[in-house]
C-alpha cells in the first residue's frame, strides 16, 4: 500500500528497535541441529525471520511461544515435509544458511521463494557445496533449488565473495554433514554464526590473522608490518564441533537502527537506541556517521550470548562527504541506501565503490538508490560498482519506488523528512521484511 509522507525537521528522542534479524535467522536455523532446547529472546516479529523459523518447523522443530521467548525443541531426526517444498519467502539468509543444513542431512527437500528471491544468486553457495560432494540441483543457479542430502567430504574453502552467508552455508553443511569445513575470508564478514556456536556450542575454531613485522624483502635491515597470509580470518569445524543450544538473547538490530540514527544526523538532533547489537563487523555505520561528521556516544556496554550490545546516541552536525571502497563498503553492506540518502544532505561529492553487490540483494539497490536521489533532485550517478553522490543542494518530495525492498523504503521515508514538499513511497509494507513496527517507531520521535 501507497504511504503518504510530510517532513518534519524535528526527530529526536529514544527508542529501541526489534532483535537483530541476521542473529534471529542463524538461531532458528541451528536449533534444527541442537541437542537441547534453545530459548530465544526478542527474537524480532517480521517476515524474514519467519520464513526461517517455519522452514525449521517444516524440518520437525517444534516451537512453543511464551510471552517474550520462544522455546524451541529440536528434532530427534529431521523430516522432509509431505510437499517435499519450503518456501523461503523473499529470505536470502533463510535459503543460503538452510541449504548448507540440508545438503548435510539426510533429505530430499526443494526451496522456493518470492520473485525477487527467486532472481537471486544461488551459484556462490551451489559451487562450495558440490565440491564438497554435496547434490544441489539449479536450473540456472537461482531457486527453485532441489538438495538431496547426503554425507559430504570436507573442504578448505576461500569464498571469492565477501558473503556471511556463503561463509555460514558452508560451516553449516560441515556441522550438519559431521565432516571438517575450514573457510578463510579475505575479508572478515559478519560473524554470527561463529559467536553462536562458541556461545552454545563447542570446538569452533577462529584465528584471527593480525599483521607481524617481518624484515622488508627490499632491505634486510628495515623491518615492516606484513600479512603473514593472504586471508584476515580463518574459521575451522571439525567432525567435534557441536551446537548445544541453551539461551539466546537477541540484541536490537544495528541495521534497523540505522534509518533512526540517520535521520539523527541529517537533522542535527540527538536518537538514542538502547540496547543495541555492537558487534565489531557489524559497526561500520556508527564509524561512518562519525567519519561524516556526527557525534556518537556508546554506554552500557556488555557481552550477552557471545554478541556485543550497548546504548548508543547519535547527534547530528555538518554533514561532510566522503570515499567509501573494500573493506568499508562490505562493513555498510545493508547500510548503502541509507548510507546515499545521507550524502544527499552532506557537502560534497560521496563516492562508493566496490559495491557490486548490491545490485543481487532484495533489488538492484545501486540503481533503486540513484532513481529516488534523482527524483528527489540530486545528481546521483551510478557506477559499475557503486554510485556517486552529489550532496548539498536544496531537495524536493517525490513519489519514491521501494521496488519492493524494506531498506530502500525506510531509507527513502527518512529523506522525506527533511526535503521541501509532501513525498509518497509505493509500498509499505516491505518493511516488514525487517521491521513491521518501523513507522511507529519513526512517528515516536517525531514532535
Ligand atoms: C547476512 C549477510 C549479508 C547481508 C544480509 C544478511 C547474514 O549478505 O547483506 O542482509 O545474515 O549473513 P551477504 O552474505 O550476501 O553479503
Amino acid at each position: 500500500m501507497k504511504r503518504e509522507l510530510r517532513p518534519s525537521h524535528n526527530v529526536e528522542g529514544s527508542l529501541s528497535v526489534p532483535g537483530d534479524k541476521s542473529i534471529a535467522h542463524r538461531a532458528a536455523l541451528l536449533s534444527i541441529l541442537a541437542s537441547e532446547k534453545v530459548t530465544i529472546r526478542n527474537f524480532p516479529d517480521n517476515d524474514d525471520c519467519r520464513s526461517s523459523l517455519e522452514a525449521a518447523q517444516a524440518l520437525g522443530l517444534e516451537v512453543r511461544e511464551s510471552r517474550e521467548l520462544l522455546d524451541l525443541f529440536p528434532p530427534e531426526q529431521i523430516s522432509a515435509p509431505e510437499s517435499g517444498i519450503i518456501d523461503c519467502g523473499n529470505s536470502g539468509t533463510t535459503t543460503r544458511l538452510l541449504s548448507g543444513i540440508l545438503a548435510g542431512s539426510n533429505i530430499e527437500t526443494t526451496l522456493t521463494g518470492d520473485e525477487s528471491l527467486s532472481g537471486r544468486p544461488m551459484k556462490r553457495i551451489i559451487d562450495p557445496i558440490s565440491e564438497m560432494g554435496g547434490e544441489l540441483f539449479s536450473e540456472d543457479g537461482t531457486l527453485p533449488l532441489r538438495i538431496v542430502g547426503r554425507k559430504l567430504t570436507p573442504i578448505e574453502y576461500t569464498p571469492p565473495v565477501a558473503s556471511a552467508q556463503v561463509k555460514s552455508a558452508v560451516l553449516l553443511a560441515g556441522l550438519s554433514s559431521g565432516c571438517s569445513v575450514t573457510v578463510r575470508e579475505k575479508t572478515v564478514t559478519r560473524d554470527h554464526t561463529e559467536r553462536m556456536l562458541e556461545a552454545l556450542g563447542e570446538k569452533i575454531e577462529i584465528r584471527d590473522i593480525k599483521p607481524t613485522l617481518m624484515p622488508d624483502p627490499n632491505d634486510p635491515r628495515k623491518r615492516r608490518m606484513v600479512m603473514p597470509e593472504d586471508f584476515k580470518r580463518e574459521v575451522k569445524v571439525s567432525t567435534e564441533t557441536r551446537f548445544h543450544g541453551g539461551e539466546v538473547d537477541i540484541p536490537g538490530d544495528i541495521s534497523t537502527a540505522a534509518f533512526f540514527w540517520a535521520a539523527a544526523a541529517i537533522g542535527r538532533k540527538s536518537v538514542t537506541i538502547e540496547n543495541v547489537g555492537l558487534n565489531p563487523t557489524r559497526t561500520a555505520f556508527l564509524d561512518h556517521l562519525k567519519a561524516v561528521g556526527c557525534k556518537v556516544e556508546i554506554a552500557d556496554k556488555e557481552t550477552i550470548s557471545g554478541e556485543p550490545r550497548g546504548t548508543v546516541t547519535v547527534t547530528g552536525g555538518e554533514l561532510k562527504h566522503r570515499r567509501i571502497s573494500g573493506d568499508v563498503t562490505v562493513g555498510l553492506i545493508d547500510e548503502i541506501p541509507i548510507v546515499g540518502v545521507i550524502a544527499a544532505f552532506a557537502n560534497g561529492t560521496t563516492v562508493i565503490r566496490d559495491a557490486q553487490e548490491l545490485r543481487v540483494k532484495e533489488s538492484d539497490r545501486l540503481e533503486a538508490v540513484s532513481h529516488n536521489l534523482n527524483l528527489m533532485g540530486v545528481k546521483c550517478g551510478v557506477l559499475e560498482d557503486g554510485l556517486a553522490i552529489e550532496g548539498g543542494r536544496e531537495l524536493s518530495g517525490a513519489d519514491f519506488l521501494s521496488y519492493g525492498d524494506h531498506r530502500i523504503a525506510m531509507a527513502f521515508s527518512i529523506a522525506s523528512l527533511f526535503v521541501t514538499g509532501p513525498s509518497s513511497i509505493d509500498d509499505e509494507s516491505c518493511v516488514a521484511v525487517s521491521c513491521r513496527s518501523f513507522y511507529e517507531l519513526l512517528d515516536s520521535l517525531i514532535s
